[in-house]
């Protein structure tokens, strides 16, 4: 039991490398490696409270979400950049069945175009990054949270 979360925590932590790798914008970017690590955060904590959420899936999409960025600023597409790599590092990386792999693929690719999802993991996954909205000055607001989780924080 022990070995196979270690396995996974490890596994997450190559996840976490390849990101790194993929993103131009560096360390200290707003939308780099410590809003990564809060919306992970958010995301357990949100899955943990959500019925249904597959909290791999909402980790992976922390790590992964805001990758492709090429810019701090209006970059409407970063979040399809993002979803269209995942199939290749699939099977190396990511080990998620068909089903994750299209959720996270949607969380992905949806994530900054303000929707909400019914779907309790991808309603995970949006929230966690949306609860990180003050960072850039903006209060996040209720009509765009999809958890019920994620609304009583605000
Ligand atoms: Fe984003
Ligand atoms: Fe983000």
């Amino acid at each position: 039991m022990m070995k196979s979360s270690n396995t996974r925590a490890n596994n997450l932590e190559v996840v976490r490398q390849w990101a790194l790798k993929q993103f131009s914008l560096g360390h200290s970017s707003i939308h780099g490696p410590d809003h990564w690590e809060k919306v992970y955060e958010n995301g357990v904590m949100l899955a943990g409270k959500t019925s249904g959420a597959d909290v791999l899936v909402v980790k992976l999409f922390s790590l992964l979400h805001d990758c492709r960025r090429e810019n701090n600023h209006y970059d409407p597409d970063h979040g399809r950049r993002a979803a269209e790599n995942l199939e290749q590092i699939n099977e190396e990386l990511l080990h998620l069945s068909d089903d994750q792999l299209a959720l996270l693929e949607q969380a992905c690719a949806g994530h900054a175009d303000g929707f909400t999802s019914s779907n309790p993991t991808i309603g995970c996954c949006w929230d966690a990054d949306r609860l990180e909205l003050p960072r850039a000055g903006i209060k996040p607001k209720a009509r765009f949270l999809s958890t019920a989780a994620a609304r009583k924080l605000i």
